[in-house]
């Protein structure tokens, strides 16, 4: 068996060039040999040269260059111009957003992008028919880089209603984005279904000077009765739920709970599941957690803030963490893989990741309705 140890590893590959190491298989560690497919193999490779120098080995630049080329238009492609920071290879990613914004390697795209050249993503976002997924996909990666373009596409009032929703969403999803849209709020640029919905997001906003901006905005239901604030708890308990009528409420989109929790197949895996969560929280104990998260967080389950030495900013659930890397997972269930030497801190959070003012719109009729549901979610009985 050839033994192939951290520091000799590399040495015969980069003597060789990647592709003539590739042409090599049979002497390549079994793992890679295995593979089928020439693509598994050339990534499975590249991965393994993953911080090293390219500029110092021309060959081996042109190597992995080649593998960017052949994975062109796959997800994987993403990864491989990210760590080789392959510059020259940016329009590959431009390229796939258009045919794939809704693969889960858009993000991170993304990300890419707005580092290497965010101006090369204006062909797509420049028209008000701008693809509302591509929209979705920069609101998750967080990036404030196309927030002119995004303020833009919400503004144009003759756009269809799903970009100004998506443009919205992404603005929402960074700290000046998000003033962005109180702003325009304040001036009345807002309207109807857009309005409300500008003011739930900023409501759930997670900076706290922002959550303050929203107050007085939209048309919900909290706002309308004068009563900004979750729906007392003694009438919430006193209520009689409707466990079908609170099924169908977690599972609204303006609700959220599935974005970030899982029930049986369902949803994101984010959050803890609440799958069986009725055998472990009571009613009063479920109303905590849902009106007021930050009380008690589950063990495994802080938030942390992210900040890189390029001025980047990244909340999530620390997923894992290496000499090499740290990656957080993001609502939504989105990784975020970060170089370890970028990182230049990491704050744990006193906050939850869940967003507090949730089921403040919800009234005590709904949120009962939401906590019989919970309530009634156990581990099947035999
Ligand atoms: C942005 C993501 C997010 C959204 C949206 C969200 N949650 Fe959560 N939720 C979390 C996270 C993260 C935790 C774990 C941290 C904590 O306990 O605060 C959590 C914890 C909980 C818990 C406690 C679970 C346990 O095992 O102790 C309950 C119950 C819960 N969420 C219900 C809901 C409901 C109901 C909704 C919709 C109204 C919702 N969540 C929306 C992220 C979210």
């Amino acid at each position: 068996m050839t033994r192939h140890t951290r520091t000799s590893r590399f040495r015969p590959w980069a003597a060789l060039g990647l592709s003539g190491f590739l042409a090599l298989a049979p002497g390549c560690p079994p793992a890679l040999a295995r593979a089928d497919d020439t693509s598994d193999v050339a990534l499975e490779a590249v991965r393994r040269l993953k911080g090293m120098d390219l500029s110092a080995n021309p060959s081996l630049r042109a190597a992995v260059e080649n593998i960017a080329d052949r994975l062109r238009g796959q997800p994987a492609s993403v990864e491989v111009i990210r760590d080789f920071d392959l510059r020259s290879r940016a329009g590959h990613l431009v390229e796939f957003l258009r045919h794939h914004p809704e693969d889960a390697a858009a993000p991170e795209a993304i990300r890419y992008l707005a580092r290497a050249d965010a101006r090369l993503l204006d062909p797509l976002l420049g028209s008000p028919t701008a693809p509302p997924p591509l929209l979705k996909a920069i609101a998750r990666s967080g990036q404030p880089e196309w927030n002119d373009r995004s303020e833009a596409l919400l503004a144009v009032a003759a756009a269809p209603a799903s970009v100004r929703e998506s443009a919205l969403d992404a603005l929402l999803q960074n700290e000046p984005g998000a003033r962005r849209v109180a702003e325009m709020a304040r001036k009345g640029s807002l309207q109807g279904p857009l309005l409300d919905r500008a003011a739930e997001g900023l409501r759930s906003a997670r900076w706290p000077a922002v959550r303050e901006l929203a107050s007085g905005l939209g048309r919900g239901p909290a706002a309308q009765a004068g009563t900004p604030g979750a729906p007392p708890k003694q009438k919430v308990l006193d209520a009689h739920g409707d466990v079908a009528r609170g099924a169908q409420l977690i599972r609204r989109d303006t609700v959220g709970c599935l974005a970030c929790h899982k029930i049986r197949g369902e949803g994101a895996d984010f959050g803890p599941a609440l799958t069986e969560i009725g055998a472990k929280l009571g009613k009063e104990a479920l109303y905590d957690a849902i009106v007021e998260p930050s009380a008690g967080i589950g063990f495994g389950y802080e938030g942390w803030l992210v900040a890189t030495r390029d001025g980047e900013e990244f909340v999530g659930l620390l997923s894992s963490e290496t000499d090499q890397e740290l990656v957080l997972k993001q609502a939504g269930g989105n990784l975020a893989r970060l170089r370890k030497p970028d990182v230049l801190r990491k704050d744990k959070q006193a906050q939850s990741l869940m967003p507090a003012g949730l089921a403040d719109n919800l009234g005590v009729q709904g949120l009962a309705d939401v906590l019989a549901y919970l309530a009634s979610l156990r581990p099947p009985t035999p």
